[in-house]
């Protein structure tokens, strides 16, 4: 089948009617789109709000002073926790996809080789190229998702340090990035089971699996479903000089097969993502979570061992119950053979009504057998 064609969008300007396709593959899309000429902040707020594109044609630098202001006045709207947590967690969740849609109605255009044709601008080139692929023409891009490749850009050329490996791992644009370290340390710290391969369910930047063969597993085979997760894992294990002990594959959770070590981190928190990171994160429903749980007996060998990470915050939200997970487990045939814990130290930020929520998670290793 021949590739989607790339979205377009058509807008008016000096009396002239154009279209341009969208560089990034966001889902979030301005429908119309005015050239943002001396717009006061406040009016650019009603219009982005409305879900129009504001096209920046001046200096670089106005269109971040525009985003910054945005920002500043959808920040104001501030949300109090009422006492109860999930109801206040799906209206912090409400406001930072309806601050996400806001901010993304900056727009910016980008000539055929993602030059920025504006007064200021950096040089974008190599950061579009690797979150959104080579370009083919002229197109718009939200200013939100240009920053956000300038950032992943950083990350991947200088990588994040990973004490339980000694080294760095280098993430790409959406793939999920070891910035905390409690979940490494958890698994470089469980008692290894004696098991020549071991399965690692979605790899990201393949940073499990680096840890599991450094600990001495023999073979590892680790799968994603993203390709760039694919690719950024296959980078880093080859980096690592592992590559010939553990091999990366685009697959829906398990390979085909059987292992006597099968760890999995999945996202944590029953919800709906929005871009490829938060898919890192968000289940939606659990269903994930229900469908790694159910299929992992057909895929420990019997005197096999799952590791299954796991955060508490969906507890303490009251997004799943500790009862629900143990049932779960149940239903399954497995056994919980054991379970370490950790206490990351997030950087909450001061205006998380959830803070307090978020000080008392545990990040939990359950150490799972067969029951038979
Ligand atoms: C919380 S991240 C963990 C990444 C990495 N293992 C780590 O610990 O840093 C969850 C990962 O699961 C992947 N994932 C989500 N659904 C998946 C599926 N159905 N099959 C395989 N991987 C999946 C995501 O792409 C993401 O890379």
């Amino acid at each position: 089948m021949p590739p989607h064609p790339p979205a377009t969008v058509t807008w008016w300007e000096n009396d002239q009617q154009r279209r341009l396709p969208w560089r990034d593959p966001g889902e979030r899309r301005a429908v119309q789109v005015v050239v943002a000429d001396d717009l006061t902040a406040d009016a650019a707020l009603r219009i982005a709000t409305r879900g129009t594109g504001l096209l920046w044609r001046g200096d670089f630098r106005g269109a971040r002073q525009l985003r910054d202001a945005l920002r500043r006045r959808l920040a104001r709207r501030g949300i109090r926790d009422d006492g109860d947590p999930r109801a206040t967690y799906l209206r912090v969740r409400q406001a930072a996809a309806h601050r996400a849609r806001v901010l993304g109605m900056v727009l910016i255009e980008l000539d055929a080789d993602d030059r920025v044709p504006l007064p200021h601008a950096p040089d974008v080139r190599r950061a579009c190229r690797e979150a959104f692929g080579p370009p083919v023409a002229r197109s718009l891009i939200p200013l939100q998702a240009m920053l956000g490749a300038m950032g992943a850009r950083q990350w991947r050329e200088r990588g994040v340090a990973v004490p339980a490996l000694g080294e760095r791992i280098h993430p790409h644009h959406g793939v999920f990035a070891p910035t905390r370290s409690d979940y490494v340390d958890l698994v470089a710290r469980a008692p290894l089971p004696d098991a020549g391969l071991a399965f690692d369910i979605g790899t990201g930047t393949g940073v499990l699996a680096a840890v599991l063969a450094r600990r001495g597993v023999a073979r590892v085979v680790a799968t994603d479903v993203q390709p760039a997760a694919v690719v950024c894992a296959r980078e880093n294990l080859a980096r690592l000089g592992l590559d010939d002990r553990v091999e990366v594959r685009r697959h829906d959770l398990f390979p085909r097969g059987r292992a006597g070590l099968v760890v999995v981190n999945p996202p944590w928190l029953p919800g709906t993502p929005h871009s490829p990171l938060e898919a890192g994160v968000f289940d939606p429903g659990g269903r994930l979570l229900a469908r790694i749980v159910r299929q992992l007996p057909d895929h420990l060998t019997p005197g096999g061992e799952a590791w299954l990470v796991l955060s508490d915050l969906a507890e303490l939200l009251g997004l799943r119950t500790r009862d629900a997970l143990l049932a779960q487990f149940g239903r399954a045939g497995l056994v919980v053979r054991g379970r370490l814990d950790a206490r990351p130290s997030p950087t909450p930020r001061p205006d998380d009504p959830l803070r307090h929520l978020r000080a008392q998670e545990t990040v939990s290793l359950w150490r799972l057998g067969l029951a038979r």
